[in-house]
């Protein structure tokens, strides 16, 4: 059988994490978030791949990526980006790679214009609003998801 992986994208200012507005984001840093991340999935015997940019292009171009070196489930913050970018929301609806879109504050109780995101109603699922635990729920969902299609 070939070994199963997951993608995990954050996308612009979260390498900040740890220094960027804590009251939202909390004090975990990313390197914090993707270091449980990796450890959680090699006990699931999965790999798990964690990439951050601060660039849409470079967002788009590892998306699509997928389409040649398939993974089987991502987990995507996409930051600021979920409220702008129909680039990201379209190589994503390409490669048809299901997805769980995770946000770390809970966007729903912030501004209006974070209320809208390109990527809700073509994810799996959302996580908004539980710090850096969205990302580990999102990951025990997408080793399940994983197993569940063995
Ligand atoms: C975020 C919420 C977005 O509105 C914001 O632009 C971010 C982070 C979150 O994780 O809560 O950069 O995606």
């Amino acid at each position: 059988m070939q070994s199963k992986s997951i993608l995990v994208l954050h996308g612009p200012n979260l390498n900040l994490l740890g220094l960027r507005e804590p009251e939202h984001y909390g004090s975990a840093t990313l390197d914090s978030i993707n270091h449980a991340l990796s450890s959680k999935a090699k006990s699931a015997g999965i790999a798990l791949e964690s990439f951050q940019s601060n660039s849409e292009a470079e967002l788009v171009t590892k998306i699509q990526s997928l389409a040649t070196n398939k993974a089987d489930f991502v987990i995507i913050n996409p930051a600021a980006f979920t409220h702008t970018s129909v680039a990201m929301r379209d190589a994503l609806s390409a490669v048809k790679v299901p997805f769980i879109e995770v946000h770390l504050s809970n966007v729903f109780a912030r501004e209006t214009f974070r209320h809208h995101s390109y990527f809700t109603d073509i994810a799996v699922g959302i996580i908004s609003g539980l710090g850096a635990q969205g990302y580990s729920l999102a990951l025990d969902y997408a080793i399940q998801h994983i197993n569940r299609s063995n």
